[in-house]
């Protein structure tokens, strides 16, 4: 699997709904992006965002929690429509126990890694998980720089999975644009998040386009 997952972080909300549409003409997935305020410094959406967007749309939503203690609100966010649940494994108290949580909803389950996290801290789950979410850059904030140091990240990463026989898709988050999306892909990744890179001049549907003529997927 090689595409695209735009992330709602950089759209104009208002907006969205009528931007569906043509987003999931161009898109499988959805990539929205929950954060506390408290694992990272800054605050976006919850529970009523899907349940908003939910009805609208078949798109795959990709959530990605940036939150401490998540397993406190796995069911609400599977109830509000998520298909995958991504956490960072050092928000939570028992990593394997949260992994079965997700699991047990009903719904895939991804882990994150972040920027000065290291890879290794998956390898243990990765004949469990669907997902490993490599940041390009510190979580909390789009429109960040993607950090080169973490194009390795991205090749141990794929060849652990290649090594365990792991059916995990890895996915790079920050930072994707243009210029670095072809080399990301190259390094492993399957799914590429890109908010500003998609969502820019209010034109998300061309943009998509381009990337992925880009990026040949
Ligand atoms: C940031 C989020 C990303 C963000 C990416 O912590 O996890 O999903 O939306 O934004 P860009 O593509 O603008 O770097
Ligand atoms: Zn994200």
């Amino acid at each position: 699997m090689k595409t695209i997952a735009p992330s709602i972080l950089a759209s104009d909300l208002c907006d969205l709904a009528k931007h569906l549409p043509e987003l999931e003409r161009e898109a499988e997935w959805l990539h929205l992006d929950v954060m506390d305020g408290h694992y990272v410094p800054n605050i976006t959406f919850g529970f009523p965002v899907l349940n908003s967007l939910r009805p609208k749309t078949k798109m795959f939503f990709d959530v990605h929690l940036m939150i401490s203690r998540p397993e406190r609100y796995f069911s609400r966010f599977a109830e509000a429509g998520s298909n995958q649940i991504t956490f960072h494994p050092e928000t939570a108290s028992d990593i394997q126990a949260a992994i079965k949580a997700v699991q047990a909803l009903g719904c895939k389950v991804g882990l994150a890694v972040n920027n000065n996290i290291g890879a290794e801290t998956v390898f243990p789950f990765l004949s469990e998980i669907d997902l490993v979410l490599i940041m390009g850059t510190d979580a909390g904030f789009g429109g960040q720089s993607f950090n080169e140091k973490n194009l390795e990240k991205i090749k141990s990463v794929k060849e652990k999975i290649l090594e365990e026989n792991s059916p995990a898709l890895i996915s790079v988050d920050c930072g994707v644009n243009a210029q670095n999306g072809k080399r990301l892909l190259a390094a492993g990744a399957g799914i590429l998040v890109a908010g500003s890179a998609v969502f820019k001049d209010g034109k998300p549907a061309e943009n998509l386009r381009n990337l992925k003529k880009d990026f040949g997927v």
